[in-house]
């Protein structure tokens, strides 16, 4: 690992969701085993260095698979405080979240991808979701869960990719459920009525735990119809897993597109969340000493 010297910092990372438990084309240079005070993250932090076709400058990038190397975290296990503590512990700044979802509108379709603005939070409570408890007390503005300024920069590549087959939606509201089970056909048709445009189990607290210290921007892409469409079978691990492998290539070169459009040095800033500057400090209330 001579490439990677232990004090580098690296700004970016994908989170890889169901179907992208690795980035291969990547060249890898470092695997780190990191324990964090919240325990191990899902799998070994992989670093990729990615060399941009624009620049050709090297970006070291992190990757983690969010369902562990072999996809047996289930979405209610995944270590979410040690995956986030993990990446920020290298100096993350940027996460570009890749999950699978379900969608709940007729527009869109199997194969297409949604960059999300909003998230209606359907989790039980079950899952451990801030990192401010025993004896800090913190209410961090979440109004805009993910980042604008780098959703922009990820829509903008989507459409780019548009002659290659890739369907970008630019924005979307994501219902997070809790899962394991999929929703019911009445709370699939309850979603609709809220105005959710896709689903998924895998979103949250991941979002939360990132807000407003990193830059975070969900890429979702769709495998299924859930179970409110009529004229489409419901959704089963099979059609989710069919899907996804038929968009795997559509995937990698979108992962390869963001991540020459963050390796630019205009996008130096965004990278580094310098406008979060601050978001989290803001939220504490406990007094300070
Ligand atoms: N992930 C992929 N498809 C899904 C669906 N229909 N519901 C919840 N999570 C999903």
């Amino acid at each position: 690992w001579l490439l990677f010297p232990a004090n580098t910092r690296v700004r970016i990372a994908v989170i890889g969701g169901t179907g992208l438990q690795d980035l291969p084309g990547f060249t890898k240079v470092a695997s780190l085993d990191i324990e964090t005070p919240w325990g191990k993250p899902s799998s070994p932090i992989t670093i990729l260095h990615h060399q941009c076709s624009v620049s050709g400058k090297d970006v070291p990038v992190a990757f983690l698979s969010r369902h562990g190397t072999h996809h047996q975290i289930a979405p209610h296990e995944v270590p979410n405080r040690a995956n986030i503590a993990a990446l920020r512990s290298i100096g993350v700044r940027t996460v570009i979240a890749f999950s699978a979802v379900g969608s709940l509108q007729e527009a869109i379709k199997p194969r297409d991808f949604v960059v999300p603005d909003q998230i209606i939070d359907r989790t039980k409570g079950v899952r451990p979701f801030t990192f401010f408890e025993s004896g800090v007390v913190a209410h961090v503005p979440f109004g805009d869960p993910f980042d604008e300024n780098v959703a922009k920069i990820v829509r903008e590549c989507g459409h780019s990719l548009e002659g290659d087959g890739v369907i970008l939606h630019d924005r979307g509201t994501l219902v997070c459920m809790e899962g394991p089970q999929f929703s019911t056909r009445a709370e699939s048709n309850m979603y609709r009525s809220f105005g959710g445009s896709v689903i998924n189990m895998s979103a949250l607290p991941e979002a939360k735990l990132l807000a407003k210290r990193t830059c975070i921007s969900n890429d979702l892409h769709v495998d299924d119809y859930d179970c409110w469409h009529e004229a489409t079978a419901d959704v089963t691990v099979e059609m989710v897993m069919g899907n996804m492998k038929a968009n795997a290539v559509n995937a990698r070169r979108f992962v390869g597109a963001v991540l020459d459009a963050l390796a630019l040095d205009s996008h130096a800033d965004t990278v580094n969340a310098k406008h979060l500057e601050g978001g989290v400090k803001f939220g504490i209330s406990t007094p300070q000493t």
